[in-house]
């Protein structure tokens, strides 16, 4: 079943295979669960259904969409409502101590839906029970889960509910130790016009605080032609936003061997015909190359936004965090990308309150973001995760001092993300109709092509269209406006 070549990786930790397969070895599972399923259907006039429950990062969102479409492939139909389904798949992330703490909580929550309905099957899957130490908490203090399995053996959901529902007992899967890019598996996409393409999976980089390469494995791409075909696949049938995703995905194609990068691929993309912007997240500044630039600065259909996490803006704190750039490095990529693409939209990724980060450490995180002027900001607290080298350094810098910074960091980002959308008001900005506010049913939301936020009245039938909106007013968060066009 396997068709294709095996690539040797060059991860520095030893040669690892990456294997590239095909869906087809899961067909015979999700076939006779479809069985099961349509004969139950037949029988009671009901079909079961599945709730997908998703934490996380758009990755896990992409993943989800897969978990959503193989279990429509396995016969089930799907449901918002845990406590109506037969099977629950919660997709966990792990990559602060919060996100872990919320999700043991709803699946605690399961234990009275799983008492009224001992059939319901609930599954854990995702970033959390990768770890051997969250696998065997689930095993032990929550008896009513039956089937948990990791990333890398995702693309085994048929075979491990089938062995699950057919043995009856409870069913905890090892991680894969081999690298895998399966092709293939059913997808139900959430939306019709924005959609995620996963380019890369895992990640070699091992940022000192991160837990991702030890839940998400090596790096492995996908090939160029198949996501090419996605994508082509996708603006065929009338998606407009479509984002390459990848933990790290400006390091695509390394494990590949062949020279082909990120860059290649981005442009090989963007020459697909029709109406529609790609984006890509997140990228390494160590990988943010002129080539990089260069591509998205000569193809339009590339967003003019890049999200380019810096995480600190101290040389002493990126050197303890493992990231292999220094601020001045930073700093000239930021200043490439204005030469190049003037009114690219810079966002980044700041972690506050990293062990030992000192008062100084600190202000030259603010001095870096009064210097870059970021658009946007997602800000962490550092969350100590184990088995990272970060989690056993010291840190005497108190709860409170770190909260405080925090605050600081964000008071500051405010005035910055204000001053730069003020000159926005008065002009008439291309927005992709997203949804309605969740605060005002009366206003639709929307983004900008360089991803800023928009509210403007109107009518819910053109989500998912370009409109034209004339800004009318400003906030640091947002833009507020009315549509410009008859
Ligand atoms: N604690 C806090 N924030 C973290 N991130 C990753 N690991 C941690 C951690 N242990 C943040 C980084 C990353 C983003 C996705 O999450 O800023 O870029
Ligand atoms: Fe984590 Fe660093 Fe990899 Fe991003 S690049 S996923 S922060 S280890």
């Amino acid at each position: 079943m396997l068709f294709a070549a095996k690539f040797a990786e060059k991860s520095g930790e030893g040669k690892m295979q990456i294997l590239m397969e095909q869906n087809t070895n899961q067909q015979q599972y999700i076939k006779q669960l479809r069985l099961w399923n349509d004969k139950y259907a037949a029988e009671t006039g009901a079909r079961r259904r599945a709730f997908v429950l998703t934490f996380g990062c758009q990755q896990n969102e992409a993943d989800s969409e897969k978990l959503k479409g193989t279990a429509l492939a396995m016969g089930y139909e799907l449901t918002e409502q845990p406590a109506q389904a037969d099977l629950i798949v919660v997709n966990t992330c792990a990559i602060r101590e919060h996100a872990e703490l919320k999700a043991l909580s709803i699946i605690g929550q399961y234990k009275h839906i799983k008492q009224k309905h001992p059939d319901l099957v609930i599954a854990v899957c995702g970033c959390m029970p990768a770890q051997e130490s969250r696998k065997n908490e689930l095993k032990n203090k929550y008896p009513y889960v039956d089937l948990v399995f990791g990333t890398t053996s995702a693309h085994r959901f048929p075979e491990l509910l089938h062995e699950k529902l057919e043995r009856g007992k409870r069913l905890f899967c090892p991680e894969a130790t081999e690298g895998i890019v399966v092709e293939g598996i059913p997808v139900k996409r959430e939306s019709s016009y924005r959609a995620w393409v996963s380019v890369m999976y895992g990640c070699n980089n091992f940022c000192s605080y991160c837990i991702v390469p030890y839940v998400r494995g090596r790096e492995r791409s996908r090939r160029a032609e198949d996501v090419i075909a996605e994508v082509r696949e996708l603006v065929e049938s009338g998606y407009r936003d479509i984002t390459l995703l990848g933990q790290n995905v400006n390091s695509y194609g390394k494990d590949l061997g062949n020279g082909y990068d990120f860059a290649d691929l981005l442009r090989d993309v963007s020459t697909i015909e029709g109406d529609y912007l790609l984006h890509f997240m997140s990228s390494h500044p160590k990988d943010a190359t002129e080539k990089l630039i260069d591509v998205m600065a000569t193809c339009p259909h590339i967003a003019p936004h890049f999200h380019l996490p810096m995480q600190s803006g101290s040389d002493r704190v990126l050197k303890a965090m493992n990231r292999r750039y220094d601020t001045e490095k930073y700093y000239s990529i930021v200043e490439y990308m204005r030469s190049k693409i003037p009114g690219i939209a810079i966002t980044s990724d700041i972690i506050v309150g990293f062990p030992g980060e000192t008062e100084e450490d600190f202000e030259g995180t603010l001095e870096m973001l009064r210097r870059v002027r970021f658009d946007m900001l997602y800000s962490f607290i550092f969350s100590p995760r184990k088995g990272t080298p970060a989690d056993t350094m010291p840190d005497p810098v108190p709860d409170a001092v770190k909260s405080e910074r925090f605050s600081r960091l964000l008071a500051l980002q405010n005035e910055i993300s204000l001053e730069k959308n003020l000159p926005l008001e008065g002009k008439t900005l291309r927005v992709l109709c997203d949804g309605v506010s969740k605060t005002n049913a009366e206003l639709c939301q929307g983004r900008t092509d360089q991803g800023k936020i928009v509210f403007f009245p109107c009518d819910p039938a053109r989500m998912g269209d370009y409109v034209c909106v004339h800004i009318d007013r400003a906030d640091s968060y947002a833009l507020y406006g009315t549509i410009a066009e008859a």
